[in-house]
């Protein structure tokens, strides 16, 4: 694989996905070709199943079954093709999201995921994780003042995201090579300098032209 896989993560309300569209540009802006994606999604099969996995109410496995069954088509049909070719993704959410909402949020057994992890990418992560933290409260507030409808997720109490953003914080602290934690109750500018003050580490030949 020649190209680079970035992910954002965060629960609800963190405001990551403000960030994606500059760091693709930032990245094209140094000549690269970047795709952004999202989870669940991505692809025509996967943002159906998305509607099902906001909206329907499910049992916990169907949940993470169906989170599954739209990343093996997304990861097949879309974000290992494109990395095969050399260019570089973004995606809003992947992986360890499964590991916090349906591990940490509902209690599945993280050896079920696992399994299911090996089954659809086998050894592949992303070459960089940003994780958006910040206390629970601002970011309720923040999709409180959104005012419109509450997905099956954004529904659930505040007991449920302080297991989220426990269970995301559990994963950067055992995988600090990869999931970078980016303090999001911060203004716009603050966040893009601490993304900026991180990527030639780990691109250094894009970012510094070395
Ligand atoms: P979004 O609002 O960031 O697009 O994400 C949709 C919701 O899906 C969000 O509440 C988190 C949830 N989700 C999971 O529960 N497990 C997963 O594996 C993924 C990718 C998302």
């Amino acid at each position: 694989m020649s190209g680079k896989f970035i992910t954002f993560e965060g629960i609800d309300g963190a405001g990551k996905s403000t960030h994606v569209d500059w760091l693709a540009e930032r990245l094209r802006s140094r000549g690269l070709t970047v795709q952004i994606t999202r989870e669940p999604g991505g692809t025509p099969l996967g943002e159906r199943l998305r509607e099902l996995l906001l909206n329907e109410p499910m049992h916990i496995e169907a949940e993470t079954l169906l989170m599954f069954a739209a990343r093996s088509e997304h990861w097949a049909t879309r974000i290992e093709p494109a990395l095969k070719r050399g260019e570089w993704v973004i995606c809003d959410r992947f992986n360890d999201a499964t590991y916090a909402y349906q591990g940490g949020g509902r209690g599945l057994e993280k050896s079920k995921l696992q399994q299911l992890e090996q089954w659809v990418f086998g050894r592949q992560q992303p070459d960089l994780t940003l994780l958006f933290d910040l206390p629970l409260e601002v970011a309720r507030e923040r999709i409180a003042i959104a005012n419109r409808p509450l997905d099956r997720f954004e529904q659930e109490k505040a007991d449920f995201y302080q297991r989220v953003r426990q269970a995301y914080l559990e994963r950067a602290h055992t995988c600090p090579q990869r999931i970078r934690v980016i303090e999001a109750n911060n203004s716009v500018e603050h966040i893009r300098q601490q993304i900026e003050n991180l990527l030639p580490a780990f691109f250094p030949s894009p970012m510094t032209g070395a």
